[in-house]
C-alpha cells in the first residue's frame, strides 16, 4: 500500500512559522517520522507540499492509481478550496485531513473545512504528532475497508 502526504502552502516553513502555534517541527522532520511509522505498518510513503493550489490539484490527478488514500494538510486551503475538494472527489481518493493546530478554537474563519464534508476523518490540535494519527487511522481504514 502506498500513502501520499500532501502538504499545503506555508507548511514549507514549518520549525521557523509561528512556533508558538505550530511548533519546532519542520515538516522534514515530520516526514522523517511518518516514515518510521510507514515501516512499521509495512506501507511506503511519497510525501509532496506545493504553497500553489493548482499544483496541489494537479499532484493529486498525478497520484490517481499510484497511492491508495492521502493525509493532507491544505494549510489554509482547507477553508477556501472548492476546487481540492473536487480533487479529492474527482479522483476518488480517500483522504485523513490534518491540522497541527486546533483550527476550532482560532478564529472563525478557520472553523470550516471545505474538506471534512468528504474525508475519512479529521485530526486537529495534535501538534505535529497528529499527522502521525492521521497516518495509522487512514491506513487501519483502507485496511478494515478494502
Ligand atoms: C493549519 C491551520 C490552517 O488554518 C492554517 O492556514 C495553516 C496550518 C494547521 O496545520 O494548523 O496553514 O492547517
Amino acid at each position: 500500500m502506498i500513502i501520499g502526504i500532501l502538504n499545503g502552502p506555508n507548511l514549507n516553513l514549518l520549525g521557523t512559522r509561528e512556533p508558538q502555534i505550530y511548533g519546532f517541527d519542520t515538516l522534514e522532520d515530520i516526514n522523517t517520522q511518518l516514515e518510521r511509522v510507514a515501516a512499521e505498518l509495512g506501507v511506503e510513503l511519497q510525501t509532496a507540499q506545493s504553497n500553489v493550489e493548482g499544483t496541489l490539484i494537479d499532484i493529486l490527478h498525478a497520484w490517481r492509481g499510484v497511492v491508495q488514500g492521502v493525509v493532507v494538510n491544505a494549510g489554509a486551503y482547507t477553508h477556501t478550496s472548492l476546487a481540492l475538494r473536487d480533487a479529492f472527489t474527482a479522483t476518488s481518493m480517500p483522504f485523513v485531513e490534518i491540522h497541527l493546530s486546533n483550527v476550532y478554537a482560532r478564529e472563525k474563519e478557520r472553523h470550516h473545512s471545505m474538506l471534512a464534508s468528504v474525508a475519512i476523518g479529521s485530526v486537529s490540535g495534535l501538534g505535529a504528532d497528529g499527522y502521525e494519527f492521521a497516518l495509522r487511522g487512514l491506513v487501519a481504514t483502507l485496511r478494515r475497508c478494502t
